[in-house]
């Protein structure tokens, strides 16, 4: 055949081969934008068909229960469901339990208090691994692939706490310290905080340390026996909810005299004692606040917005002066 013949035949198929080629990088460009597109809307635009699970420390702590509610109306907002579980009592292997099976069954997100727990850590990981975002609240768990935390510093509340406490002593005087439990990392953070504000005084000394497991009855006993053992104790401070009340029964209880309490968080009857100048101050955390905003950062994430690593809620102190007014100046 001729060159000409040639260049008649070639044409064609080289405009064949070039349309092709264009349809078919239209498609593939089509066809990735529509996975993007899929992308953004999932999981996030199922509505109520996301499901966050929430677990806590223990069920029925007032504490939680408030975080709950901080969550589940801005889960609604959202459209997502809330399940919200936990242990009846304080019980660690049980959170990791309770881990497991959100994972298992198939949670879109999962809301946990970290543990500072190996095994834990491997279950947040898994869970990372399987696409589904774990949020830490109330306690953070740093080493693990956690989305975010959403909760106090809680090291800052300690050194807060440690600063009320020597302005408060002058400077002087025996403490005794209750902790729900050496092995809660947000117990031993503000432990940690307290004592590196305490020990620039020569002249305020840290006693005791005992733990009441959340419990305002082992609260009482152990302080009944830190008074006992220590009479000297001039100022208990309590690092959770309930310490702060456990502590005044004991030391009503003994009828102490000069003693002074310090608590944390604000439930109705420690608001009442500090009104009534029996407990001395508290510092208040923000559980509702907490639960809410976990759930808006989950939501952002959702639909495609990168969260900040850290997200602090303020603490604010209440003594009997500023009780009346929630929202004064001692915010920070
Ligand atoms: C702590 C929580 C704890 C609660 C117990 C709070 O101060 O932040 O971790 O569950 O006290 O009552």
């Amino acid at each position: 055949m001729s060159n000409r013949k040639w260049t008649f035949i070639l044409i064609p198929v080289l405009l064949l081969f070039g349309w092709l080629l264009f349809q078919f990088t239209l498609s593939s460009f089509q066809i990735h934008q529509f996975a993007e597109q899929l992308k953004a809307v999932s999981p996030k635009d199922r509505g109520s068909d996301t499901k966050v699970v929430l677990i806590s420390q223990e069920l029925d702590n007032y504490y939680w229960r408030s975080i709950e509610q901080g969550a589940r109306k801005e889960a609604k907002q959202y459209g997502m469901r809330l399940d919200y579980i936990g242990p009846d009592r304080i019980n660690p292997s049980e959170q990791i339990k309770l881990l497991d099976k959100a994972i298992a069954s198939k949670a879109d997100a999962i809301l946990v208090q970290g543990i500072n727990d190996p095994e834990y850590r491997r279950l947040i990981n898994k869970a990372a691994g399987l696409g589904i975002p774990v949020i830490t609240i109330d306690t953070d768990e740093p080493d693990s692939r956690r989305l975010a935390y959403v909760g106090t510093d809680n090291e800052g509340a300690g050194k807060q706490m440690g600063v009320l406490l020597a302005k408060a002593s002058g400077e002087h005087g025996d403490i005794g310290v209750m902790i729900s439990n050496e092995r809660v990392e947000n117990q031993r953070l503000r432990l940690a905080g307290f004592r590196s504000v305490i020990s620039r005084y020569p002249n305020l000394h840290i006693v005791e340390i005992r733990s009441s497991n959340i419990s305002r009855l082992q609260a009482a006993q152990q302080a009944q026996n830190m008074l006992t053992r220590y009479p000297q104790i001039r100022y208990m401070v309590g690092f959770s909810a309930l310490d702060g009340l456990g502590i005044l029964e004991a030391s009503e209880r003994r009828g102490a005299q000069n003693l002074q309490i310090f608590a944390f968080d604000d439930m109705a009857e420690t608001l009442k004692a500090i009104k009534d100048r029996k407990i001395e101050l508290t510092i208040v955390q923000q559980p509702e606040e907490m639960g809410a905003k976990a759930i808006k950062l989950l939501n952002d994430y959702l639909k495609g917005s990168h969260p900040q690593e850290l997200t602090y809620t303020r603490v604010y102190e209440v003594h009997a002066d500023t009780s009346d007014d929630k929202s004064g100046d001692d915010r920070r």
